[in-house]
């Protein structure tokens, strides 16, 4: 009997090894900003069945972590930049480390590998908001997890965004790589507090930005499969940006004497839709260039090897701010429901083969929001589109994107619809003063889905339906 159980076991860790070994390190960004989230066992069984062993969040939210207890996964916890101020006293920090790690350090609670420290800082569009209080925040947290016995396996550390560090216009190499002049003196005190606590640098690094926005960028050099015009830096030619930055970065920290130190990759990735760049064509050649070189541990012409890297992101989030671009709500691996997207192959070999799907969602009825063709007044139809879509997404509408296409018709059921599912379909979120009205009919177009949202007991239709409550109802009642 006991044999029995082993050979079981054996093989079930035998089968288990051969299908589901992702590549070494690689981790997923967990974000949340969706109206609708799926349920976290659900998303955490997800990342099981997927084999991804780890994840990284912009919380420590309870249910969440409660759904990442005893799953084995390896986690990197996140005090958002608005709570850097208050971390700025130790007290805060470390009632924040009691509450937050200690509660989930113990034999199956949560893996706890580190814990991020705001996020993205010191990016320039943010005015220097965060410049004085994220290193004492840093300190205060890396000390509060050593005074509480978690120092040597939970490390602390700022996820930065590249723009931290540059090489300079007229000498554009890799190895010329510098901090920020306004910041190095920050990043110099930041970086020798890593070290003296083994804590690694995190960069988050966007080929896909350097693309976006910028249409002399040679668009091969975003991707992984070679470069017509490559960079050449000394004996070094590069190939690819991410490996360019990454380098520059390498070069940075050498210059202020810390050309060793442990880098993570907090985010990398490619959105799939909200701009002309933005497709699931190209999302596949990023993923399918840069997972098989993490697989081989090729690294960087600076740094060959093993690198820990973290995909942005998991799902799409419909309620994340655009002020970045309207690709900023689909940069997911998986939909909005949990549904892959695209051939993307977490073990490196290059196989073009579907991620397993979340279990059991739960979707609302099949029912959509379109416009009304018989609507008689069309003169309030553009202040309708505008209300549904300042409280619902509408990313897909706009130039290069998925929806581009609709006939103003369409853009006006698009629009509708989107608002409809964000209120769960509600008996008077599909009204617009007469001009739309509920279909059982799947409407969706060509490349363009009208999606129905899932049905979770958790739907916070966040402040949106609050807000606007009042307005809505003077605006049917007009
Ligand atoms: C723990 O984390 C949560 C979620 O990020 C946060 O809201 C809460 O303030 C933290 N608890 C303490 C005691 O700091
Ligand atoms: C930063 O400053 C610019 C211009 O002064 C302003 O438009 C923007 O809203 C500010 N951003 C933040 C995050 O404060
Ligand atoms: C940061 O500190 C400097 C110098 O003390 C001060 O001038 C600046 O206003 C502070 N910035 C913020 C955002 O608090
Ligand atoms: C970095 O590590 C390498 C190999 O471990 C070593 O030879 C080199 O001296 C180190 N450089 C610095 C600046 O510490
Ligand atoms: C549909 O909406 C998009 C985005 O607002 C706009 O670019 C496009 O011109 C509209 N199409 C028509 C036919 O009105
Ligand atoms: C609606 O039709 C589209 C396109 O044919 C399809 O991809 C989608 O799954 C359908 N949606 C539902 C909810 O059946
Ligand atoms: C629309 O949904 C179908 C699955 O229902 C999917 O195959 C297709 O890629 C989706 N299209 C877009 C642009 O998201």
């Amino acid at each position: 009997m006991e044999r029995l159980v082993f050979t079981i076991v054996v093989c079930v860790l035998a089968f288990g090894g051969f299908f589901m070994v992702v590549v070494e390190g690689l981790g997923v960004n967990w974000g949340t900003m969706a109206t609708h989230k799926l349920p976290p066992n659900t998303v955490v069984q997800m990342l099981k069945d997927n084999g991804i062993q780890k994840v990284k969040l912009f919380d420590a939210d309870e249910s969440t972590m409660s759904a990442l207890a005893g799953s084995g996964i390896q986690v990197m916890l996140a005090i958002p930049n608005d709570q850097l101020d208050a971390m700025n006293s130790y007290d805060r920090a470390k009632k924040w480390v009691k509450k937050n790690v200690t509660t989930y350090n113990f034999q199956g609670g949560v893996d706890i590998k580190y814990v991020a420290v705001g996020n993205e800082p010191f990016l320039t569009s943010y005015n220097n908001s965060f410049l004085n209080n994220t290193l004492p925040a840093l300190q205060n947290i890396q000390n509060a997890l050593n005074e509480a016995g978690h120092g040597d396996t939970i490390k602390a550390t700022v996820p930065l965004n590249a723009d931290v560090y540059l090489s300079p216009a007229d000498n554009p190499v890799p190895s010329a790589g510098r901090f920020r002049t306004d910041i190095n003196d920050l990043m110099t005190q930041m970086v020798q507090f890593l070290n003296q606590n083994n804590a690694p640098f995190t960069v988050n690094i966007y080929p896909f930005l350097s693309l976006y926005g910028n249409d002399d960028f040679p668009v091969d050099y975003a991707f992984f499969d070679g470069a017509s015009k490559p960079v050449v830096d000394g004996v070094i030619s590069y190939t690819n940006v991410f490996d360019a930055n990454f380098d520059t970065l390498v070069s940075a920290l050498g210059a202020v004497g810390y050309g060793n130190m442990t880098i993570i990759v907090g985010e990398v990735g490619w959105p799939t839709d909200g701009d002309k760049n933005a497709n699931i064509g190209s999302a596949y050649r990023f993923y399918n260039g840069l997972l098989p070189r993490l697989a081989a541990n090729t690294g960087t012409p600076l740094r060959p090897g093993y690198i820990e890297v973290y995909l942005f992101g998991l799902l799409d989030e419909d309620a994340k701010s655009i002020a970045p671009g309207n690709f900023e709500r689909h940069w997911g691996i998986f939909r909005y429901d949990g549904q892959p997207k695209y051939g993307i192959d977490l073990t490196g070999k290059g196989n073009n083969q579907l991620l397993i799907p979340a279990k059991d969602v739960q979707y609302l009825p099949q029912k959509w929001c379109e416009f009304n063709p018989n609507a008689k007044d069309l003169s309030k139809l553009a202040d309708n589109i505008n209300f549904a879509c300042t409280f619902a997404d509408c990313t897909a509408l706009g130039y290069g994107s998925s929806c581009n296409s609709l006939d103003a018709n369409g853009n006006a059921s698009y629009a509708f619809n989107m608002y409809f599912q964000v209120q769960n379909q509600g008996d008077l979120s599909c009204n617009f003063e007469g001009l739309a009205k509920v279909t059982t009919q799947n409407i969706s177009q060509g490349n363009c889905n009208f999606t129905i949202q899932i049905a979770t007991s958790q739907s916070s239709v966040l402040g949106p339906s609050l807000i606007v409550a009042f307005p809505f109802l003077l605006l049917l009642l007009l």
